[in-house]
Parts: structure tokens; sequence; C-alpha cells
């Protein structure tokens, strides 16, 4: 019997949650729609009751949340670039199907839904660190249906008592983050083409900067939202971050060490939508979760860059 539902769970950071409920022995079921999910993710989760399923269908989300007691809250459309071609469909898949999960996760007797927030909710505004307190300035069509997911999340803890916990998180990578795509991760491309020994492209001139979050430290942030005291976190927002940034021109610097690329990145016009700076304080999810990071950046990216050499990422 599943006592966690994750939703996106054919995708990066749903897959990887699952693992590590997988491997504690839970009971899993997750729910994806392959919209950007990919079916080589689910190798390894056998253990798991997968259901194909759109979160856009409310009948879908019901089924989802049947005799679950606790949601991780994955799926969306989750890329700036695709959010800027394609808005629609990007409110779709985070803002409906965020609200049909809510309502079923209620009618469903769900205890709790953990929701992936993003840091793209902090928009261009100057300020670093971003904490919570700041009023949200999101600039691109996914921040924006990613905060009205927050939202939404939020007001089912005020208004009908959902147990809800909201984690943003800043520039997630590691292993299963799809780097096939132009609208995948930075860290992602990177990695594969520097592999394969192909430029990369650089938007902009390098130097914004970013608090790349490797996956382990993310994983680790759910999990404490999901077994925190409800008096504690329930109806709360917090950054899930390193809380230390790096620019993309260091960024490539040390996939050069890693990958053995020998040669330099190609730089292009700056994307729209794109943020030029982003760093996250991460003390209140310290305070109500004890959250800190547990896998260090370059340590990430060492087990990242080995992922894909041995070949992950490809169907
Ligand atoms: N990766 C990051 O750096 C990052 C940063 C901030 C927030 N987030 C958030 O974390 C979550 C996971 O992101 P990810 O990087 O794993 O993305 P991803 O694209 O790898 O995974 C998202 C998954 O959701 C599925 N999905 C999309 N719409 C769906 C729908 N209507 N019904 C069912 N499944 C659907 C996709 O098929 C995919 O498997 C997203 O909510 C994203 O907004 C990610």
């Amino acid at each position: 019997m599943a006592r966690y539902l994750v939703t996106g769970v054919a995708g990066f950071i749903g897959r990887s949650i699952a693992a590590a409920l997988l491997a504690r022995g839970e009971g899993v079921r997750g729910v994806d729609n392959f919209l950007t999910g990919k079916r080589v993710n689910l190798v390894g989760l056998e253990a798991m009751e997968f259901m194909e399923g759109d979160l856009s269908d409310p009948a879908a989300c019901a089924r989802a949340c049947a005799g679950v007691e606790i949601v991780f809250h994955e799926a969306a459309l989750a890329s700036v670039p695709r959010s800027v071609a394609d808005p629609v469909g990007t409110n779709v898949n985070c803002v409906d199907a965020t609200l049909n999960l809510l309502v079923a996760a209620r009618a469903a007797g769900v205890r709790r839904v953990v929701y992936a927030g993003s840091s793209s909710v902090y928009g261009d505004a100057p300020t670093l660190p971003k904490h919570e307190e700041m009023l949200p300035n999101p600039i691109s069509p996914y921040a924006v249906a990613k905060l009205a997911g927050e939202h939404y999340t939020r007001a089912f803890a005020r208004v009908y008592g959902l147990e809800t916990v909201v984690l943003r998180y800043f520039n997630v990578f590691g292993p299963y983050q799809d780097p096939t795509s132009h609208y995948s991760g930075v860290l992602a491309i990177f990695c594969r083409k520097m592999l394969a020994g192909e430029q990369p492209t650089i938007y902009g001139d390098g130097e914004q900067s970013r608090d790349f979050t490797y996956i382990d430290n993310v994983v680790h942030a759910n999990l404490l939202a999901a077994a925190a005291p409800a008096e504690k976190v329930s109806g709360q927002m917090m950054n899930t971050a390193m809380g230390t940034r790096i620019t993309l021109n260091e960024t490539f610097e040390i996939l050069r060490e890693l990958t053995g690329f020998s040669g330099k990145p190609a730089y292009a016009e700056g994307r729209a939508g794109d943020i030029r700076d982003s760093l996250a304080d991460i003390r209140l999810a310290g305070e109500l979760l004890g959250y800190a990071p547990i896998a260090g950046f370059r340590e990430g990216l060492r087990r990242t860059v080995e992922w894909y050499r041995t070949g992950g990422g490809v169907e």
C-alpha cells in the first residue's frame, strides 16, 4: 500500500525522491504523463506503483491520491525558456495541475503536500541573498505559474487545514537531469556537451551567478519536510539551496577539469526571462526543518559528470 505519492516521477527530481523513499523501504506511488519525463528514468523504481496520468485531468489526480498520506508534488513544465515559448502549456501543467492535485488530495484525506517551488519567483530584484520575506517578482510565465502554485498550496493549508510545505528550489542539478533538450538545465547541457567534446554556449557574459544545488540536498529537504511537525512547518514556504553561488564562467572552468574538455565556451546574447544572480538565504529551512546541505557543489558536480560519462541521460 503506497503511503507516498510522487508526482512528476519520470522527471529528474521526482525520480530522485522516489528512489530515496524506496531505499527506506517505503510504499510509493508515482504519477507522470511523460510530458518531459522519460520511461528510462523509471528503471530501478520497479518496487514503486507507477500510474501514467495527466494531472490536468481531475480524475487522474483522484486516482493518484487515493489512499496516500503524503504527496511530493514535483510535476510541472519546468523551464523558463519553454514557458516563454508556451505560456499556456506552462499554466496548464503548473497551475491547473497543482490546483487539481490539491483538490484531489483534500478529497482523498491526504495529510500533507510538499510542493516544489522555484527560486524564479524572486525575479531579478538585486537583493542577495534571496530571503523568504522578499516580495516575489516573477519575470517569466514559468515563475508566475510556480508562484500561483505556491499560493494555492498555502491557501489550502489556511482554508482547508491540509498540511502543506513549500520548498523553493534553487537551480538543482545531478544525475537523471535531462541533458538532451535546449530547455534542459544549464549544467546538464554543459556536462553532456563537454564530455562529447562539443563547445557549450553561455548566454550572456558568463558572470551571471547561481546557487547551484546538488540533488541530494533537495531530496534531503523533501524528506525533512515530510516528517517535520505540522505546527512548525504547515503553511510555510522556505528556500532549498546550498546557500553559496558561483558564476557560469567559474563553473565552466571546474567542468573543464572534470570532463577533460580543452576548448572555450561560445557566448551568445542573454535569454529572455533569465535572471542575473541567484543566491539563497537558507536559514529558515535550517530553523524549521533542521536542513543544512549534505553534499557540496564540487562533489555533486563530480558525481554528475560521472553519471553522464557512464551513459546516464541517454535513452
Ligand atoms: N530542476 C530545477 O533546477 C528546479 C528548480 C526549481 C524548481 N524546480 C521544480 O521542481 C519540480 C521538478 O523539476 P524537474 O527538474 O525534475 O523537471 P522534469 O521536467 O525533469 O520533471 C517534471 C516531470 O513532471 C511531469 N509532468 C509535467 N506535467 C505533468 C502533468 N500535467 N501530469 C503529470 N506529470 C507531469 C513531466 O513529464 C516530468 O516527468 C518542478 O515542479 C520544477 O518546477 C526545479
